[in-house]
């Protein structure tokens, strides 16, 4: 049985000392025994969220990271800032990113690579253009991005990664993908997750949705056969994100 994971994507929003008021609202909320509940927060807030959540059930994600383990990279984040600080989850490859900062399938897989390798749960994402659905390529598309960035990762790495599936126009917007389409994509990741590999890999990874997930859609997306949970964005940073957590 694969365990739901929720986590919020805070992106670029929250100062240190907003963060840790946020938590304190968000931890009563978000207690529960049956849901992996992650914070992926910005890397300033890393330290005091972590310090925050102590003895609670929140684990805590960094946003992104690079891949190199240290040296000349101004500005960069290594795996190894990441673990000291108390972070066990990295979201890797968010649309965001392949966006603003020209983040490649590659460099996706170096990050996920290095991440698995210092033990950090990379959550993975993947996801389509309005256009490409439009084109009718949404599937090949998303099949890339999932077998590039799972390169080279054995098996036994494999099972620990979380794939987000979160189609842009989905992001943000307001408009969330229907359950229909989000469980089709997200079947479909499975199944080319079980070409790469085999069967009980399939069975066994995570594979969350993302794209304005709030508290009145998540019960049904979290109920499809391949949905293990969400990636949220905005819904995180408000009370919802109690509800969705607790979404059964
Ligand atoms: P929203 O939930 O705000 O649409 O953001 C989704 C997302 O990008 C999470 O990573």
């Amino acid at each position: 049985m694969r365990r739901t994971i929720v986590a919020g994507n805070w992106k670029m929003n929250k100062t240190p000392s907003e963060a840790v008021k946020l938590v304190e609202t968000l931890k009563p909320l978000v207690a529960s025994d049956d849901v992996d509940v992650v914070f992926c927060v910005p890397a300033i807030d890393i330290v005091p969220v972590v310090e925050a959540v102590k003895g609670t059930n929140i684990k805590v994600g960094a946003e992104n990271m690079y891949y190199e383990e240290s040296g000349a990279y101004t500005g960069e984040i290594s795996p190894a800032m990441l673990v000291d600080a108390g972070v066990e989850y990295v979201v890797l490859g968010h649309s965001e990113r392949r966006e603003y900062f020209k983040e490649t399938d590659a460099d996706i897989n170096k990050k996920v690579l290095k991440a698995l390798e210092h033990n950090l749960i990379p959550i993975m994402c993947c996801g389509e253009s309005l256009e490409q659905r439009e084109q009718g390529v949404t599937m090949d598309f998303i099949r890339q991005q999932v077998k590039i960035g799972l390169q080279n990762v054995p098996a036994e790495q494999a099972v620990k990664v979380v794939i987000a599936y979160e189609p842009i126009w989905a992001i943000g917007t307001g408009k969330t993908a229907t359950t229909e389409q989000a469980q089709e994509v997200c079947g479909e990741i499975r199944k080319c997750i079980a070409e790469i590999y085999d069967d009980a890999t399939a069975a066994a990874i995570r594979i969350q949705y993302g794209g304005s997930v709030n508290a009145k859609t998540a019960p049904d997306l979290f109920a499809q056969e391949d949905i293990d949970g969400g990636l949220v964005g905005g819904a995180s940073l408000k009370e919802d994100f109690g509800s969705i957590v607790n979404y059964k």
